[in-house]
């Protein structure tokens, strides 16, 4: 059978290339991204794939945005909260760690996935095999040993800390959650430096999600399944 994906964040990097990962693998999917976002290659890929790609406007910091898309949908089996932002990338004194970036980043990154978790979760109950997976960072994990990107840091420890009281409330439901890195991935956040393209991260976490259960659910898990440290 295949399966209904939502991603947020979907109209370049890491959510462009899952998007075609779907594509590919014969399921379908629902795109979300902003009203200003350059949407030209996914509503490309919408035009090839008109009866596997649906392409809707929000901005996950507002939830209103997310209840309005949730509004047409009966059923999702799977989504995969990627939006994010990266803010300051320097150390202490970095002139992006002021109010408006930092709210950003916590808004983006934190409330992001807990308001598009809230507005879909009628509908991936609706599912026979649901899943929620968040893409998260290793940056986020407290082994690590950066001192640079404070609020990113913080920001992905920070959602990873909810999927887990997520996964403690939905563990009744039988609703699976994790947390996923996708690797160091070339796309604007990444770098050209990064040693994954977005097609080799998004295969990766495409073959992983298809084998999260409920065994796996409150984990933290690299992109090749390996587990990762909080
Ligand atoms: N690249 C890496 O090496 C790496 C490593 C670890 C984790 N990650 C994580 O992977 C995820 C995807 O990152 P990426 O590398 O693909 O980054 P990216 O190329 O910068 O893309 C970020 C995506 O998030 C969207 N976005 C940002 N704020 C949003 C908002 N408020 N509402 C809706 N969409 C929003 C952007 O839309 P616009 O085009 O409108 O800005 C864009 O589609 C992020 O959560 C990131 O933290 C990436």
């Amino acid at each position: 059978m295949d399966m209904n994906y939502l991603i947020t964040g979907a109209n370049r990097g890491i959510g462009l290339a899952l998007t075609e990962e779907v594509i590919r693998n014969n399921d379908r999917v629902i795109s979300l991204c902003r009203r200003s976002s350059d949407s030209d290659k996914l509503i490309s890929l919408q035009n090839k794939n008109p009866s596997r790609v649906e392409l809707r406007e929000a901005d996950v910091t507002v939830e209103s945005d997310l209840i309005n898309v949730s509004k047409n949908i009966e059923r999702l089996d799977v989504l995969v909260c990627n939006a994010g932002i990266m803010g300051a990338r320097g150390g202490m004194m970095d002139k992006d760690n002021e109010f408006d970036i930092i709210s950003d980043v916590l808004m983006t990154n934190i409330a992001g996935p807990f308001f598009t978790i809230r507005a879909f979760l009628n509908q991936i109950k609706q599912s026979k095999s649901p899943k929620i997976i968040i893409i998260s960072s290793h940056m986020g994990s407290q082994k690590h040993s950066g001192s640079e990107s404070y609020f990113y840091r913080a920001s992905k420890a920070a959602i990873n800390n909810i999927m887990i009281t997520l996964s403690n409330e939905l563990r009744h439901s039988k609703i699976p959650i994790v947390s996923i890195h996708p690797g160091w991935v070339r796309t604007q956040m990444g770098g050209e430096y990064a040693t994954l393209s977005t097609k080799e991260s998004a295969s990766s976490i495409y073959k992983l999600i298809q084998k999260i259960d409920m065994k796996k659910s409150g984990h933290f898990y690299n992109h090749d399944g390996s587990h990762l440290e909080l």
